[in-house]
């Protein structure tokens, strides 16, 4: 395999906290190995359409220019998730040009830091000739081949300050108080943010719920005066028994179908039952702003670090993983083939259980 002299990074997908940790320490790595390292804007958009950008969407990232971002939410580089940008071209062969744009540019490698639609993106352009490390992002934990991702612990923290903050407001309306969260298939940031922040009830994807069963835990708790007011936190993609996720958008050519609403479907359902007033919040995006929490960043500086010494070692078309203590590398293909889901026997829901926090299963 040809040396390495220059290599790009790029981060698409939605953004995740800890991400400008991951250039910060893929900067300080490639440089301590003698390389120069290149951003490029929004995905790879900053290749395949450089007229665009006034800096031609290809930034040179020196020291200086990261020395103090590691902290910072967002991504430096800019991102992009509307669809893959290879699918949009008429041609069959967007890969094989896009290559060759890397190749025109002087870049040897690519360390590309997304969720799966980027890594897929990252595996075709492996499969074009590209060397390419990824490295996997969301805040919605549910990737089974790493065992950590940046992004969860940060939006958990936040999800629970706000849910701190709700049971003031509750408890003085005695009003059932519905949060809603992010976390599309999987329940991890509900069931975590919930334990921590003392739910009456998590709703998660992976343990249908029966509405009536939620409300009649609410009224027993209210009845026994354990709590005169109540806290429900909702994963977006929570369903009742025999139903199905309740959706903003439903998916289009190159779109994935955007959750959301079910917070506002349950609010309804458990006035109509209890009586007691409901309110809804949706915390939305605001999980995936503001700074990294300190385990974010430190996983940041550990995946970024890893992307370069696995370039460094002569790793190709895969994935790092941090599954502790190990460093593993996961073949592109594998690395977002199988969701990491909440599992119902679990110590986690354990735990909600053991605290009499309903599924409402
Ligand atoms: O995957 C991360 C995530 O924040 C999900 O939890 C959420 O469903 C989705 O992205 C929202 O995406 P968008 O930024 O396109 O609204």
């Amino acid at each position: 395999m040809n040396q390495i002299k220059r290599i790009g990074i790029s981060t698409g997908g939605g953004d995740a906290p800890g991400l400008n940790a991951v250039i910060h320490a893929a900067v300080c790595a490639a440089h301590n190995q003698g390389w120069e390292i290149f951003g490029i804007r929004d995905g790879v958009e900053g290749l395949l359409d450089p007229d665009s950008y006034p800096d031609g969407g290809l930034v040179k990232l020196k020291r200086e220019s990261v020395r103090n971002i590691a902290h910072l939410g967002g991504t430096i580089l800019g991102t992009s998730n509307r669809g893959n940008p290879l699918g949009q071209s008429d041609g069959p062969n967007q890969a094989a040009k896009l290559v060759q744009r890397f190749r025109d540019h002087g870049l040897d490698a690519l360390i590309a830091v997304g969720g799966d639609g980027t890594l897929s993106i990252a595996r075709e352009l492996n499969e074009n000739g590209l060397r390419v490390i990824g490295v996997p992002k969301t805040i919605d934990n549910d990737l089974e081949s790493t065992a950590v991702t940046f992004g969860f612990d940060s939006a958990v923290s936040f999800a629970t300050e706000c849910i701190d903050r709700l049971h003031f407001t509750a408890e003085s309306h005695r009003r059932v108080m519905i949060v809603e969260v992010m976390g599309r298939y999987a329940g991890w940031i509900a069931l975590y943010a919930g334990i921590a922040g003392r739910a009456d009830a998590i709703l998660i994807p992976e343990i249908p719920y029966n509405i009536a069963k939620v409300a009649a835990h609410i009224k027993r708790k209210g009845a026994n005066h354990s709590r005169q007011y109540a806290i429900v936190v909702v994963a977006e993609g929570a369903k009742p028994v025999g139903g199905g996720v309740t959706l903003k958008e439903a998916a289009q050519a190159g779109h994935v179908e955007r959750l959301g609403g079910v917070g506002e479907f349950v609010a309804g359902q458990l006035f109509e039952l209890t009586g007691q007033e409901t309110r809804t919040v949706v915390l939305g995006h605001l999980l995936r702003g503001g700074q990294p929490t300190s385990i974010d960043r430190s996983l940041g500086l550990t995946f970024g670090a890893a992307a370069v010494r696995a370039l460094a070692e002569g790793q190709n078309g895969v994935m790092v993983a941090v599954n502790p203590p190990r460093i593993d590398y996961v073949p592109l293909r594998e690395a977002t083939a199988k969701l990491k889901l909440v599992s119902a026997d679990g110590y986690g829901v354990m735990t909600a259980r053991t605290l009499d926090i309903s599924f409402g299963d």
